[in-house]
């Protein structure tokens, strides 16, 4: 793909290992495909992943697809690597990040083929803007596991994730790339996800990781403009171009800058 701006609202891991979900995710509406070999994967069905991942490369065009290989330190690092890079997805995802010593180990391995890291072990969150400048297209936020090593609890409102979510945000604002929230595990509680991508979409997060198609058309929906916000960054670029040579002006009660304009051009370019 070579749009100046991808849309990356709605990110699915499939299980490399599963034939129904392959096959099912073919016909979703995730904006991207990430095919995974690692977590969702059982050891046993790590080298059948692998081989099915490879095959299934090309199925989900138009869409980016990525591949998620397991940590090059493991036993099928390695072998991922060098199997996923003949089949050229669009991104390597790479689990189990510290620094940026590990990107640039990946990318000496990689073919050119883009990089996405996972921000998911308590180093790789505090050292995250050197990995965000190490060359990579993305960061995820891999919430799962960074709770799990932070020696925390799942809480409703993700209050003790929030550091991490905004470093996630910044450091990859200050690199110029994406940045992808972490999983939502609940899939029943469908009012718990619209908090969730809300919570995602106001941190700056350009989409969240999903683990169920059913999540898919809701997250869509968090990371897409509403008619209500389109309108008003209509109104906002109306009014600058009828006052050229404002820096500031007045909009309903409201003041507005330059850099409201330039919110409003963003919000446009995203709500088709
Ligand atoms: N991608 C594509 N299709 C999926 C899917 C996914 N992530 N998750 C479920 N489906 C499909 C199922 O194959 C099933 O298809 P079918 O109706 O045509 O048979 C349908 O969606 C309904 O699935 P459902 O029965 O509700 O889910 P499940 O109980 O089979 O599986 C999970 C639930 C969580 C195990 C499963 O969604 C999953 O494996 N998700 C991905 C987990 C993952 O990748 N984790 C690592 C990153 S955190
Ligand atoms: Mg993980």
């Amino acid at each position: 793909m070579s749009k100046a701006f991808k849309s990356r609202r709605s990110i699915l891991y499939v299980p490399a290992d599963k034939p129904r979900a392959l096959e099912k995710a073919r016909g979703l509406d995730a904006d991207c495909i990430i095919l995974d070999l690692e977590d969702a994967v059982a050891p046993e069905a790590k080298a059948l992943a692998r081989t099915a991942a490879c095959a299934a490369v090309g199925d989900f065009s138009p869409r980016e697809v990525i591949v998620r290989i397991n940590a090059l330190s493991s036993p099928w690092g390695r072998k991922d690597l060098a199997a996923v890079k003949a089949a050229r997805p669009d991104a390597i995802a790479l689990p189990k990040l510290k620094d940026a010593e590990d990107v640039i180990a990946a990318r000496a391995l990689t073919d050119g083929i883009a990089l996405w890291a996972m921000i998911e072990t308590p180093r790789s969150v505090l050292n995250a803007a050197e990995i965000a400048g190490a060359g990579v297209a993305a960061l995820v936020l891999g919430s799962n596991d960074l709770l799990k090593d932070m020696g925390a609890r799942h809480m409703p409102d993700r209050v003790n994730l929030q550091a991490a979510m905004s470093l996630c945000v910044m450091a990859a604002r200050a690199a110029g790339i994406a940045v992808l929230d972490g999983v939502h595990n609940d899939l029943n509680d469908m009012d718990a996800l619209a908090v969730a991508c809300r919570q995602a979409r106001d941190f700056g997060f350009d989409g969240k990781t999903l683990i169920h198609p059913g999540q898919i058309a809701l997250c869509n929906a968090a990371f897409t403009p509403s008619p209500e916000e389109i309108a008003a960054a209509r109104r906002v670029v109306e009014a600058f171009a009828a006052n050229p040579q404002a820096g500031v002006l007045m909009l309903e009660g409201r003041m507005v800058e330059r850099l409201d304009l330039k919110i409003a051009v963003r919000t446009l370019s995203r709500a088709t």
